[in-house]
């Protein structure tokens, strides 16, 4: 029998699940904001960088929505991440491009490369899964033993304002043909003692014939500013070298004062 779209009938459900065990929708929901990171990217590197950038790497890339357009302009990509299914899918767009499967399963914070790159970059809170001083600290100087001296870790987190009350809740949405997806992030609170910010994120996935929500939890370390001054101090090999904000925008460095949020910083390796 003939069935009109208006008759499909729509199913719906919900998961308890990881964001990043749903590589498609992760990639589609992060991925779609590419331009203003990518730009900025690649502003550092012709502002800050004394030597051309070659090879550039990412820890917890995920499904590498940035290493991916790295590569098609030429440069040298890899990457590591915790999650195997982000890691094939990672893997399986450089294929499909014509690149090597630079990605691996791999901990950001016990991990060495076998050549040094010039520049590494994590833009967006990926840092504050890790989740002790001590698990920080490891991760940095892995990423110090990664780079060249005069290469530049570009690090991207929210900061703690101490003082105007923090940021509450985000939402994204993403459009890829009939993939929609909506996503709500709130803070559920702050556990002062340990340092963690509780999350909640629902992710609603809506295809022409079915509704899946995606129910998530995230816990970030919290950082302030003296606390995350205080980290680098602790990993002489790198020296901040200038901030940014979320605007990406390169011709204008900012200061933090304590109201600060967001921040990209230029952790330069000595
Ligand atoms: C917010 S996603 C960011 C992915 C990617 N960097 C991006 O910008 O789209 C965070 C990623 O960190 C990974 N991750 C969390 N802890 C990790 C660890 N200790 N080592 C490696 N990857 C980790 C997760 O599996 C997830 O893919």
């Amino acid at each position: 029998m003939y069935c009109s779209e208006s008759q499909i009938p729509m199913t719906s459900g919900s998961v308890h699940s990881s964001i990043y065990d749903y590589p498609k929708y992760y990639d589609l929901l992060f991925g779609s904001d590419w331009k203003a990171e990518f730009d900025f990217l690649q502003g550092c590197f012709r502002k800050h960088l004394k030597r051309p950038v070659r090879r550039i790497f990412e820890p917890a890339c995920g499904t590498g929505r940035l290493l991916i357009r790295l590569a098609t302009q030429g440069y040298e990509v890899a990457g590591n991440d915790l999650n195997r299914l982000a890691v094939d899918f990672c893997n399986d767009r450089f294929e499909r491009h014509g690149f090597p499967r630079t990605a691996v399963v791999g901990d950001m914070t016990d991990f060495a490369v076998r050549r040094k790159f010039d520049v590494a970059f994590n833009m967006i809170n990926t840092f504050r899964h890790l989740s002790t001083e001590a698990a920080a600290v490891a991760h940095l100087q892995c990423m110090a033993r990664a780079l060249r001296r005069g290469g530049m870790y570009i690090l991207g987190i929210h900061l703690e304002p101490t003082a105007c009350p923090p940021m509450q809740e985000e939402s994204w949405s993403a459009r890829r043909g009939n993939l929609v997806i909506n996503s709500h992030m709130w803070s559920k609170g702050i556990d002062r003692t340990k340092r963690m910010e509780h999350l909640g994120l629902h992710i609603d996935v809506y295809t022409p014939t079915r509704k899946l929500r995606i129910i998530d939890h995230m816990e970030y370390r919290t950082y302030r500013k003296g606390q995350f001054l205080s980290l680098i101090r602790k990993v002489p090999e790198f020296r901040i070298a200038a901030t940014y904000d979320f605007s990406y925008n390169i011709s204008q460095e900012t200061l933090m004062t304590t109201s600060t949020e967001d921040v990209v910083f230029l952790l330069e390796r000595g």
